[in-house]
């Protein structure tokens, strides 16, 4: 009997079995049985990043190695956390003991073996500003190892590339400077006074403004942002802008521009274009949302269409956030949207 496997896409999708693992004892035994059986394994947290693009044929392992402790030294907090935890429930448990650092990134769905794969980032915050290591287990040899450079890019890290084939994230260390310094930068954030504003009271916000605008997925199942924000040079940012005066922009330090991809989709009419039962999402064009049953393929056919468009008029190939999965393990997503 296939299994479903859990994914906030609510797609309905199947693997040969679904195993969810509180040790990395049993991590090893699954990986174990696997391997005598042939068959791939993928390793999930809560499946908020993920396109099944089609059934797994393999084993999935819901990580839900868990634990939370914190020491300090005179200026640090430093939080070991287990990779299953849910993010946002640490964020919360922090700010409830005045631990704050984390507020930006608050609600936030996945785990927190998944933050420093991804290096999540909202509101101005990236994980890697707290980031401090990341132990690893490695499949074939059972032995961890501490990975304390994470080579965090946007969206990008190590953990997506060197370490992509048969480590998984065990545990995550992460470093709050006691010294607090709040992050307003971001949008409706900038309303508030430096001088009075607390943690829990930024953690507040952000929770208001994300649910105001990105679907909840127990009710309408997402992915989040399907695609990177694209950066591109300053030149052809020189040029676009010519035609569109009023387009976001945020400038990088290396002097390349990272656009609002949000904002492209938007722009070529797309908010609320359904394929199947996958539409552009009313409220943020960057979310592709299940609406009605929708099917993997009508999520990917929706996909191309957006990209297709938003290359023809503006020049620019969207690149998808979201980690698409096929019958046996990671697939190429930009390939597969070609
Ligand atoms: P999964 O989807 O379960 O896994 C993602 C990938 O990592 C998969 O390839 C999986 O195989 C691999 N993986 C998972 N756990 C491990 C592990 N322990 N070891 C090795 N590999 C592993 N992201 C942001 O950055 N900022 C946002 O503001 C944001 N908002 C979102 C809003 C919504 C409504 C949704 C649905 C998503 C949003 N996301 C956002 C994306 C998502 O929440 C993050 O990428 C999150 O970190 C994914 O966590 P997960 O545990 O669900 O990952
Ligand atoms: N915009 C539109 N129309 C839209 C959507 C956006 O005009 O339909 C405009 C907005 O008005 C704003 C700009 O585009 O001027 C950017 O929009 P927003 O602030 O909503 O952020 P985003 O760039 O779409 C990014 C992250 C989110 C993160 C938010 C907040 C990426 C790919 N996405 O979205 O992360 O929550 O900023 O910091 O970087 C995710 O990664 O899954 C995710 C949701």
């Amino acid at each position: 009997m296939k299994k479903q496997i859990p994914n906030t896409f609510n797609l309905a999708v199947y693997a040969d079995d679904v195993i969810t693992v509180e040790s990395t004892e049993q991590l090893l035994s699954v990986y174990q049985q696997a391997s005598k059986q042939n068959l791939p394994i993928l390793i999930l947290g809560e499946g908020s990043n993920t396109l099944f693009t089609e059934n797994f044929s393999g084993i999935v392992v819901i990580n839900r190695i868990r634990g939370i402790s914190v020491m300090d030294n005179r200026d640090y907090w430093l939080i070991k956390v287990g990779a299953g935890e849910i993010w946002h429930h640490l964020v919360a448990h922090l700010i409830d003991n005045d631990i704050a650092g984390l507020e930006n990134l608050a609600l936030i769905p996945g785990c927190v073996g998944s933050a420093p794969i991804q290096n999540i980032g909202a509101y101005g915050v990236e994980f890697e500003k707290f980031a401090d290591y990341v132990d690893l287990l490695s499949l074939k040899t059972g032995q961890i190892i501490t990975v304390q450079d994470g080579k965090y890019g946007y969206r990008e890290s190590i953990f997506k590339s060197q370490y992509r084939e048969d480590y998984v994230v065990i545990s995550v260390g992460i470093k709050l400077p006691k010294q607090w310094q709040p992050v307003l930068s971001y949008g409706e954030l900038k309303n508030f006074d430096r001088e009075t504003v607390t943690a829990k009271m930024v953690f507040d916000k952000v929770c208001e403004v994300r649910r105001s605008k990105l679907p909840d997925p127990n009710i309408l199942g997402n992915g989040g942002s399907f695609f990177k924000n694209p950066v591109i040079d300053k030149i052809q940012y020189e040029q676009l802008v010519l035609d569109y005066p009023d387009m976001p922009a945020y400038f990088q330090s290396n002097g390349q521009v990272k656009l609002a991809a949000g904002w492209l989709i938007d722009q070529c009419g797309l908010k609320n274009y359904q394929i199947g039962g996958a539409a552009v999402h009313d409220k943020q064009a960057l979310v592709l949302v299940n609406k009605d049953h929708a099917k993997a393929q009508d999520v990917v056919a929706l996909a191309k269409v957006v990209k297709n468009t938003v290359q023809q008029k503006f020049g620019i190939t969207l690149s998808p956030e979201i980690r698409f999965i096929g019958k046996q393990g990671e697939i190429d997503a930009d390939l597969l949207l070609r």
